[in-house]
């Protein structure tokens, strides 16, 4: 009872509601609350450190920003859902978040179309790609599917490694300078069974339940929303399919941020079970690949992911 009335108090604020309600759609950062919001960043913190100490946000830190997301609380979930989104002021903030989401997608965006002729070259410098690739291929023990997507396809790469593996790979991105590389390496390789498709990741022109494998490499940290992928890639999976995510171990290069477009410095296992949790799916296998140059090298993880048995 006590909880429940801090959390109402906590709520019962207009900016507070607006907080509540630009958190119910995405993970945001206090800057980008300043700029929804329209408000200091003093406001918007003490804002912020009513609604925490209520235990309806919770926040996370990495390098140097912090994010912030609704707390997993039934409470909160019983607040939030008596937000209408509908509401003309909320509708306002939720168009004006659409245009900061586009602002921070288009960096990535401007990145890829600038960066698609070096990628290839790129991705060697950030991981030890040799035995990421073993270890994924290792990770589907000589299984051969039906039908594969690979999400965030970029140049092509990971459909190449899983030509022989799949009789139907469909591979998607968001970027057409990168799409038409992917193309370009199917076409010479003689990949005729992968096509390679204009598609945004969160929402996929796919049937669901139709993939048997889907690959998600080295993609998440790009995106505002990592959990939004793993719904639409849950949603796409076959009962019998298997998830495989390759991305970073959690780090503190911030550089990565300001030069490269990430937006996130890698995860760690709990933020990948929970969104497992949180989609039926179950973590079968958390593997990490040390960088050959542990200095300046960054590990990288492999995930495996697969439908929950209950
Ligand atoms: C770092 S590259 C990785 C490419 C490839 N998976 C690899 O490892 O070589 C990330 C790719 O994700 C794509 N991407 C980022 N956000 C996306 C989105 N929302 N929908 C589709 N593709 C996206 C980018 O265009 C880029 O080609």
């Amino acid at each position: 009872m006590e909880n429940l009335i801090k959390a109402l108090k906590a709520a019962g604020e207009p900016t507070r509601i607006r907080i509540l309600a630009a958190l119910s759609q995405y993970e945001l950062t206090v800057t980008e609350l300043v700029s929804l919001l329209s408000q200091s960043q003093p406001r918007v913190s003490r804002h912020l450190k009513l609604l925490l100490e209520a235990g309806l946000v919770s926040r996370f830190q990495e390098g140097s920003w912090v994010f912030q997301r609704l707390s997993e609380s039934p409470v909160t979930a019983q607040i939030t859902r008596m937000i209408n989104l509908d509401d003309p002021e909320l509708k306002q903030d939720s168009e004006r978040l659409g245009r900061i989401k586009v602002q921070n997608a288009r960096l990535a965006t401007d990145y890829f179309a600038a960066n698609a002729g070096d990628w290839d070259q790129v991705r060697t410098m950030v991981g030890s790609d040799e035995s990421i690739e073993v270890a994924m291929l290792e990770a589907i023990q000589g299984r051969n599917f039906d039908n594969m997507i690979d999400m965030g396809t970029g140049t092509g790469r990971i459909v190449e490694i899983f030509a022989t593996h799949a009789d139907k790979i469909t591979a998607y991105d968001s970027s057409q300078e990168m799409l038409k590389l992917a193309r370009t390496k199917f076409e010479q390789a003689g990949l005729n069974h992968c096509q390679a498709r204009l598609g945004d990741i969160t929402a996929l022109p796919a049937a669901a339940g139709s993939a048997e494998l889907i690959t998600i490499h080295q993609v998440l940290h790009y995106l505002d929303s990592p959990f939004a992928v793993i719904e639409e890639a849950k949603r796409l999976l076959a009962p019998n399919g298997l998830i495989l995510i390759v991305d970073f171990a959690k780090h503190q290069h911030e550089f990565l941020r300001t030069e490269h477009a990430h937006r996130r410095l890698g995860f760690a296992d709990s933020e990948v079970q929970f969104w497992c949790d949180n989609n039926q799916l179950s973590l079968n296998r958390s593997q990490k690949i040390t960088h050959n140059d542990s200095r300046n090298g960054l590990d990288v993880m492999l995930w495996v992911l697969e439908p929950a048995t209950h």
